[in-house]
């Protein structure tokens, strides 16, 4: 194989990303040098936060920037076909977005079979693991509520809440044709429209921000734990890049019930990986949780599948298979 092709952004969108936003650009391969690898993907993730590296990118994420002309990044499950590791060898990395990658071999991790799915592997399941086992610490009948409830993160923290004990566990989402699904599919006690928040919030998983996180605050328990993953309500906002998210919250309450507020980093899930891997892959063999994700085929569909993921067209993670 000498050719590849490849997802490039044309220009800064302004406002949130459309196909016309995007080329698919035939481009020659590089033989792999020593210490690299030549990775056919077979599977990539679409994640909303592609929006953000648009836009230039957060400080302080393990995450660049994504400039005009410039191919997306994302993370991808691969074979490799040539270079200092075993052909055939399933490997994750972050050169989704193309057919065939050269990557360095010291960023591919090999992914075992512990989880049997390699798609599972492109599952935001390890961050809402995160955030519920090592940040809010979920105990035994805890009021969880999960903003953004039925995305790549929340469609799996919901499951994985009621498997840690939660007692009642709520989403919200704007789309309502979700609002059933989340119930019947995903564990959901009670689903809420965007910006509502329940009564009585021990655990909150927060995706969304703005007012969500505004009357989450307004409405939680004494010593409740709050998690912030992801601010798609700026992340996803047309009115500006999504690089950043301010949001008005009373210092008071925060201060008087005791509520912890931390942040979720990716570099916090890197030590969780194998734990993560074994409990997913044992709830997933009995039954007790699924993994939503939707799969769409070519890398011709996937600025499409983008702009439907931003648009709340799906329910779980969006994949593109090649
Ligand atoms: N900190 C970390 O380590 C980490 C790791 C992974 C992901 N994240 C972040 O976690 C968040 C969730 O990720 P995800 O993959 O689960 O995303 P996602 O929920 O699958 O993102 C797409 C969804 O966003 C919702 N949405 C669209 N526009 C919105 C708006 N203006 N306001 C609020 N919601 C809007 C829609 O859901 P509805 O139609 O249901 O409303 C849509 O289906 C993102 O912010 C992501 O960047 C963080």
């Amino acid at each position: 194989m000498t050719t590849s092709r490849e997802v490039r952004l044309n220009a800064i969108p302004d406002g949130l990303p459309t196909p016309e936003h995007f080329t698919i650009a035939e481009t020659a391969l590089p033989a792999p040098a020593e210490g690299e690898v030549l990775v056919r993907n077979r599977f990539f993730q679409v994640f909303p936060a592609v929006r953000t590296l648009f836009g230039g990118g957060v400080k302080g994420t393990p995450f660049p920037a994504i400039g005009p002309g410039e191919p997306l990044i994302g993370m991808a499950i691969g074979e490799v076909v040539e270079g200092d590791l075993p052909t055939g060898t399933l490997v994750s990395h972050w050169q989704g977005w193309r057919e065939y990658a050269v990557v360095p071999v010291d960023q591919v991790t090999p992914i075992g079979d512990v989880l049997t799915d390699p798609v599972a592997h492109l599952s935001q399941g390890l961050s809402a693991y995160t955030a519920l086992t090592k940040c809010a610490e979920v105990r035994e009948g805890d009021t969880v509520f999960i903003s953004g409830g039925a995305g790549g993160v929340g469609s799996l923290a919901a499951q994985y809440a009621k498997q840690l004990g939660a007692g009642r566990v709520v989403g919200s989402t704007g789309s309502q044709w979700k609002a059933e699904r989340m119930r019947s599919e995903l564990g959901y006690d009670e689903v809420l429209k965007r910006g509502e928040a329940p009564e009585g919030i021990d655990v909150f998983l927060d995706n969304v921000g703005g007012e969500q996180l505004t009357r989450a605050v307004a409405n939680a328990n004494d010593g409740a734990r709050f998690v912030l993953v992801g601010a798609l309500s700026s992340q996803l906002s047309p009115d500006h890049a999504g690089t950043t998210a301010f949001t008005e919250i009373d210092l008071l309450r925060l201060i008087a019930n005791r509520i912890t507020v931390r942040g979720l980093s990716p570099r916090d899930s890197w030590a969780v990986q194998a734990e993560w891997e074994e409990r997913f892959a044992g709830w997933l063999r009995t039954g007790e949780v699924t993994f939503p994700h939707t799969k769409i085929s070519g890398i011709e569909n996937a600025p499409r599948a983008l702009q439907e993921l931003l648009a709340g067209q799906h329910v779980g993670a969006v994949v593109v298979e090649l």
